[in-house]
C-alpha cells in the first residue's frame, strides 16, 4: 500500500492528484477525515462500491455513508431535502454529523444496502474536502478498517488493517474527534449512532441501548467496535479495588492494561495504565489510539475507568459498551 503524506502544500496536492485520479478509475483510497479515517469510493459506481465491501470484509446488508462538499451535492442524493435537514446541515456541516434521508434513485443500492434512505455527512477534514471537490462526485465511505475492527484514527492504524487490500493511502495526521460520527434519522429525529454531536444538542430522541434499539440501524451490532482484547469497565477508588476488579473477571494483572481518567492505578502490576484526560473531547480523541495500542501490546484484557454520565460523553459510553460487548451495568 502506497501511503501519501500531506505535510506540505506541495504533498498535500500532489496526494489530492492521485487520490483523485485512483477514485475517477473506480479504485478505492483510504483518506483522513476529523472523524476517522475512511475508504473512500465513488458512491455513483457500483463497482467501486462494491470494491470497499470487499476490501473491508464488510457484510454487504450495512450500508455506507455518502460524503459531500455542499448542501447541492447532498441535495443530488437525497429524494426530499426537508427544512430540518437544511437548519441542521446549515449548523453542524462541515463536521460529525450524518444525516439519515430519502435515497435519491441516482445512488446506486450498494451504497444503501438496497434500503430507500441515504446517511450523508460534509465532513471538515481538509483533505477530504479538496478530494471531493476535484472528483466532483461524492465519495461512499466507511471506516477504513477490517469489519469488526476498531476504527483508524491515523494512517498506521489504516496500514495495519488494510495494507496489501487498498492501493493508497494519505496521511491526514490524527483524527481531530476521534471517534465515528453522530448519526441522525432526521425524519423520525432519533440518534441512530451516537457520537460527540448530542442527542441533547440536536433536540432528538436517543434511544437507550438496554431496550436493544440501537440494533435499528443495520450497522450497530454490539460486536463492532471491539478491540481483540477482552474489555472490562470499572469503577475504582484505589490500585487495590483496581486489582480485585481483575481478578473478579478471570483476568490476569501482568496482561492487563488500564485506561483510567480521573484513579490512576499506580504501582499495581498492570503492563501499562494510560491516562486519558478527563475531558470528553480530548478523551475521545485519544480513546481509539489507546484501544489500538492495547491490542498492539499483546493484552489479553483492557480495564476501562467507566466514563461520567452526561450527554458530552455519550458517544463515548456507547462506543466503550460496544468494545464490551453490550450491556454494562449503570451505564
Ligand atoms: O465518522 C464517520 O461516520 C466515519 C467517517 C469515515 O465519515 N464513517 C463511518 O462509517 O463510521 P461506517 O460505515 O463505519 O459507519 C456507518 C454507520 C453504520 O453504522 C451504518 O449502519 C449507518 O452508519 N448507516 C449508513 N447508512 C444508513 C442508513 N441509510 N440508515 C441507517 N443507518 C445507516
Ligand atoms: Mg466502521
Amino acid at each position: 500500500m502506497k501511503v501519501l503524506s500531506t505535510e506540505t502544500a506541495a504533498l498535500f496536492e500532489i496526494a489530492a492528484v492521485e487520490a483523485a485520479r485512483l477514485l475517477q478509475a473506480g479504485e478505492v483510497v483510504a483518506v483522513p477525515t476529523e472523524t476517522v479515517y475512511g475508504l473512500a469510493a465513488n458512491a455513483l459506481n457500483s463497482a467501486a462500491v462494491r470494491k470497499v465491501f470487499e476490501a473491508k470484509g464488510r457484510p454487504n446488508n450495512n450500508p455506507l455513508i455518502v460524503h459531500v462538499a455542499s448542501i447541492e451535492m447532498a441535495r443530488a442524493c437525497v429524494a426530499e431535502w426537508p427544512s430540518r435537514a437544511d437548519e441542521l446541515a446549515r449548523k453542524y456541516w462541515p463536521g460529525p454529523l450524518t444525516l439519515v434521508l430519502r435515497k435519491s434513485p441516482t445512488v446506486p443500492n450498494e451504497v444503501t444496502a438496497g434500503g430507500d434512505t441515504i446517511a450523508i455527512r460534509w465532513p471538515s477534514h481538509p483533505f477530504m474536502q479538496a478530494v471531493i471537490r476535484k472528483c466532483g462526485f461524492p465519495l461512499a465511505a466507511p471506516s477504513a478498517n477490517r469489519s469488526n475492527e476498531v476504527s483508524p484514527t491515523n494512517v498506521a492504524h489504516v496500514v495495519a488493517s488494510l495494507d496489501g487490500r487498498v492501493p493508497l493511502a494519505v496521511d491526514g495526521g490524527h483524527c481531530q474527534v476521534g471517534i465515528e460520527s453522530t448519526v441522525l434519522d432526521v425524519l423520525g429525529n432519533r440518534v441512530l449512532r451516537p457520537g460527540m454531536i448530542s442527542a441533547d444538542e440536536l433536540g432528538a430522541t436517543l434511544p437507550t441501548a438496554a431496550r436493544g434499539e440501537f440494533l435499528q440501524s443495520p450497522g450497530l451490532l454490539e460486536k463492532h467496535y471491539s478491540p481483540r482484547a477482552r474489555v472490562v469497565i470499572g469503577e475504582w477508588q484505589n490500585a487495590q479495588q483496581a486489582r480485585e476488579l481483575v481478578l473478579r473477571n478471570g483476568g490476569k494483572i501482568e496482561m492487563t492494561r488500564v485506561i483510567a481518567h480521573e484513579q490512576i492505578p499506580a504501582d499495581a502490576g498492570f503492563v501499562g495504565v494510560a491516562v486519558i484526560p478527563h475531558d470528553a473531547e480530548a478523551y475521545a480523541r485519544a480513546l481509539y489510539g489507546e484501544l489500538h495500542r492495547c491490542d498492539e501490546s499483546g493484552a489479553e484484557l483492557i480495564l476501562i475507568e467507566k466514563p461520567p454520565a452526561g450527554p458530552d460523553w455519550e458517544g463515548i459510553r456507547d462506543r466503550l459498551r460496544r468494545a464490551a460487548g453490550g450491556h454494562v451495568a449503570g451505564m
